[in-house]
Order: C-alpha cells, then sequence, then structure tokens
C-alpha cells in the first residue's frame, strides 16, 4: 500500500504541475534556460531559405552554365506545354521531403507555430494532443512516400555532380575541375548524408525487426541498420548542413551564370 502510494506522488505532482503551467498560459515555464534562443536560428534560416527558394523557382533564368546545373532546375524538364519556371514541375518532391522531415517538423512547430514553443513550456491556446491525425498534418505520413521520390533525386544529382566535372572543349568533352564542380559535389555529398540518415530509411531498413538472425538477409540488415542508425544520430546536422550546401549551390550557379563572378578553373 506504501509503495503504491509512494509510486503516486511524483506522478501526481508533475501533472500538477502541468496543469499549472496550461493554466498560467502561453510562454510559462519553470525552465531556467534560455529555451527561446534555438527559436531564432530557425526562424531565420528557414524563413531565409523559403524567401530564396521561391524566388529562384519563380525567376526561370541563370540555372545552367556550361556543365552545370542548379540543383534548383535538377531534373530540368521543360516540356512544350509548360509556360512557367520548370522547378515548379520538380520542386514539390525535394520540398515535400523536408517538410515532412521529422527533424524539420519539430523545428518549425516550436519555431513557426509555438506549439509548443519549447519542451515543457506553455502554449498560447492548450489543447488536446491529436498527433497528425488530422487534416492537413496528416499528410506529414507521406514522409515514407517522399523518401522513395528522394532517393531517384538523389542519383540524378550524383549525375549532375559528375557531369560538372566534364567541360566542352573543340575536341569534345575533357575532364576538369572548377570552383562549381566542388560545390556541386560537396552539396550531393551532403544530401546523401541527410537522404541516408533518415528516421524512415532506418525504420525499412531494420527498425521494424525485432530479431535480426530470424529474418532473411539478417546479417547485411543488421549491418546496414547500424550504418544508417550511425547516420541518423546526426541527422539534425545533415539537415541544415544540406539546407545550406544545396542554397549556396544554386547561388552559385546563378552567378557565374548571370555572369556576377567567374567560374575559377583549378584543372
Ligand atoms: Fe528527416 Fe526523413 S526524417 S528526412
Amino acid at each position: 500500500m506504501l509503495r503504491t502510494l509512494r509510486s503516486k506522488e511524483p506522478r501526481d505532482s508533475m501533472a500538477e504541475s502541468k496543469t499549472a503551467i496550461a493554466r498560467r498560459g502561453f510562454g510559462a515555464t519553470m525552465r531556467r534556460d534560455a529555451w527561446w534562443i534555438e527559436l531564432i536560428p530557425v526562424v531565420l534560416v528557414l524563413g531565409a531559405f523559403s524567401v530564396y527558394a521561391t524566388w529562384r523557382t519563380f525567376e526561370n533564368n541563370y540555372y545552367e552554365f556550361e556543365s552545370y546545373l542548379s540543383p534548383f532546375y535538377s531534373p530540368l524538364i521543360k516540356p512544350k506545354w509548360w509556360p512557367l519556371s520548370p522547378a515548379i514541375l520538380i520542386l514539390w518532391a525535394p520540398l515535400g521531403f523536408r517538410a515532412t522531415c521529422y527533424y524539420y517538423r519539430k523545428a518549425y512547430y516550436r519555431a513557426f507555430f509555438l506549439d509548443p514553443p519549447g519542451c515543457a513550456v506553455g502554449e498560447s491556446h492548450p489543447h488536446r494532443y491529436s498527433g497528425e491525425t488530422r487534416f492537413p498534418f496528416i499528410l506529414q505520413n507521406l514522409h515514407r512516400y517522399f523518401l522513395y521520390v528522394a532517393i531517384i533525386f538523389l542519383v540524378i544529382l550524383w549525375y549532375d555532380a559528375i557531369t560538372s566535372f566534364w567541360f566542352d572543349s573543340p575536341t569534345g568533352k575533357h575532364f576538369g575541375v572548377g570552383v562549381g564542380s566542388l560545390v556541386l559535389l560537396t552539396n550531393i555529398i551532403l544530401l546523401t548524408g541527410y537522404t541516408l540518415s533518415c528516421h524512415s530509411l532506418r525504420h525499412i531498413i531494420g527498425g521494424n525487426v525485432d530479431c535480426f538472425s530470424c529474418v532473411v538477409a539478417g546479417g547485411p540488415r543488421h549491418s546496414a541498420w547500424s550504418r544508417v542508425s550511425f547516420l541518423n544520430e546526426r541527422h539534425m546536422l545533415f539537415a541544415w548542413l544540406s539546407l545550406f550546401s544545396v542554397g549556396l549551390a544554386d547561388l552559385y550557379v546563378r552567378l557565374v551564370a548571370s555572369g556576377v563572378i567567374r567560374d575559377l578553373r583549378l584543372l
């Protein structure tokens, strides 16, 4: 009896303090750290990236230079019946992949919706948590399908990165290294890290297996799962680095294509 009473005490007091925080309203918390600081870079970086990506999507210019192709416009699809920017035809896929990413969801729910603004911090409108079971947030469950499409995009962007090392000459194509080649290569390496560290991918490979020695190809599957788990622990890092790299890769192609800067040839 005594044990039962004791084990209930901490839970009761936690429930009481949660209710008290909810009653005190938005921003109420017992946390003493500067929890709000981490919201600022998310708002600034995601906000700036969204504005830049939207502008570039509709700009419909300066996306190619010699063997370089901006990742915002790859694969380059220009059907005759489509009068607008070709980027609109393809960008839904990588943007959908990022928008439904588990890490980014946490980041933008906190930073933009303030729902909640942080762990153990009061919301503006306390409500019953319904998860992502209702429209529109139920669409977040499409993440796995965006992952499949993202893997196809990875293959295409690897092709673009490799192609960027081959330049036209009077005698045909020749191997060379430009700053743009390195920019596109760095970008696809980081995008690969981001995609391979995806939580959904980790689940597909081995997250749903209780016993690796009991399933077909359990050994290779376990080793793949261990590698993906290693990357998965760094998913947040890849999420940010690849966001910067894809934006900077597009910016670089735009600057050389528009003649603002010259592409430096290293080889
Ligand atoms: Fe972030 Fe899948 S969870 S890309």
